[in-house]
């Protein structure tokens, strides 16, 4: 398969080089939109600059609030500390890892101005709780669907959620280009003018005051990448899914979790995240028999140098900080094999005597 692909990257890259480059970009922006289920989609060179710039067209500006869980990666909060606003870190759900909608409301101010979900590992969040707390207090939603290409809420696929949905492209993504990219979904006729905009801020002095003098569009070589690569996105995800449930079959070890479900949402397993007590032994024990594996997120946010400044002390998160003590991923990708699937549950299932 990744013979097939490298062929129709090569075929698009030569088209791009004979062809006008920019209707790539608007051609892999249609292309996104309609899969998403939104009016629009507008090319960004990452996921952190989508954030970015859908917290300014969202009217966001320093000193304003944001809500987020503190399990993420840390781009989800720098979006929001760049412009010169809070981030405010909630705790997350022991079931899904996402955002514990419970505790939203205990943290809304005068400031708060959005609340950013983000689907954590493919698993998106509960939506309709959170866009009723962002209606009732007039705030926006902003999903962070970084981990979450193609994956769907009550048959919608994330993207389409909230006012605006931020994708990173980066290559290691369940839909990725070759190197950097994002995009932003978003419904809103208004927010999608702001936006362009704001990426082509020609010599507009107001909009490069807010954006400063990055160029924050879109490549069109990422953009013909992309949109050769959309067209195999459900079939990858529909992988990532088999190897899951290939998982869950043969993971037998009751010293550890598996990643759960829930009936509303399809999830796409942008990392099959498992949980043990003895996390940093099974590590090294698995690392042993020739299995790597790796930690989404060793440090959570309020616990970084970077956010210390937000005064937040150990203790605050409790959910948040149990998980990253017990987190793992499993190795879990496009084309791998029953038999390297076998092979990581045998050895974490042989660590149940080890420790
Ligand atoms: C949850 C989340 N948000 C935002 C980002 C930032 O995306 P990028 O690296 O494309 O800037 C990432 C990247 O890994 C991510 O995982």
């Amino acid at each position: 398969m990744l013979g097939d692909i490298k062929t129709e990257i090569e075929r698009v890259s030569s088209l791009v080089s004979n062809s006008d480059m920019e209707e790539y970009v608007s051609g892999f922006e249609e292309t996104f939109a309609e899969y998403c289920g939104t009016k629009y989609a507008i090319g960004t060179n990452s996921g952190t600059s989508a954030l970015q710039l859908s917290l300014i067209a969202s009217g966001i500006r320093p000193g304003d609030e944001v809500i987020m869980p503190a399990n993420t990666y840390i781009s989800t909060a720098l979006a929001v500390s760049n412009i010169g606003a809070k981030p405010v870190f909630c705790d997350v759900t022991e079931n899904d890892f996402n955002i514990d909608a419970s505790l939203i409301e205990g943290l809304i101010s005068k400031r708060t101005k959005a609340i950013v979900p983000v689907h954590m590992y493919g698993h998106p969040a509960d939506m309709d709780k959170i866009s009723e707390i962002a209606e009732k207090h007039n705030i926006k939603v902003i999903e962070d669907a970084s981990h979450s290409h193609g994956a769907e809420y009550k048959r919608n696929r994330t993207g389409s959620l909230g006012n605006i949905g931020c994708f990173s492209l980066h290559a290691s993504k369940n839909l990725g280009s070759m190197g950097n990219g994002g995009i932003i979904t978003t419904s809103d006729d208004d927010v999608s003018y702001s936006l362009n905009g704001l990426i082509h801020p020609d010599s507009n002095k107001e909009i490069i005051k807010l954006v400063g003098r990055t160029p924050w569009r879109m490549d069109p070589i990422t953009a013909a990448v992309l949109k050769a690569k959309i067209g195999m996105l459900d079939k990858w995800n529909e992988q990532k899914r088999a190897v899951a449930s290939e998982y869950g079959r043969l993971l037998d070890n009751p010293n550890i979790t598996k990643p759960s479900q829930s009936n509303s949402v399809k999830h796409v397993y942008r990392d099959y995240v498992i949980r043990s007590r003895d996390r940093d032994n099974l590590v090294s024990f698995l690392m042993k028999n020739g299995v790597g594996t790796s930690i989404h997120y060793k440090l959570p946010l309020h616990l970084t140098g970077t956010y210390r400044y937000l005064g937040y002390s150990k203790g605050d998160f409790p959910v948040t900080e149990m998980l990253a003590a017990e987190i793992l991923s499993l190795p879990s990708f496009i084309g791998m094999t029953s038999r390297e699937i076998e092979t990581v549950s045998k050895h974490v299932n042989e660590s149940v005597n080890l420790f």
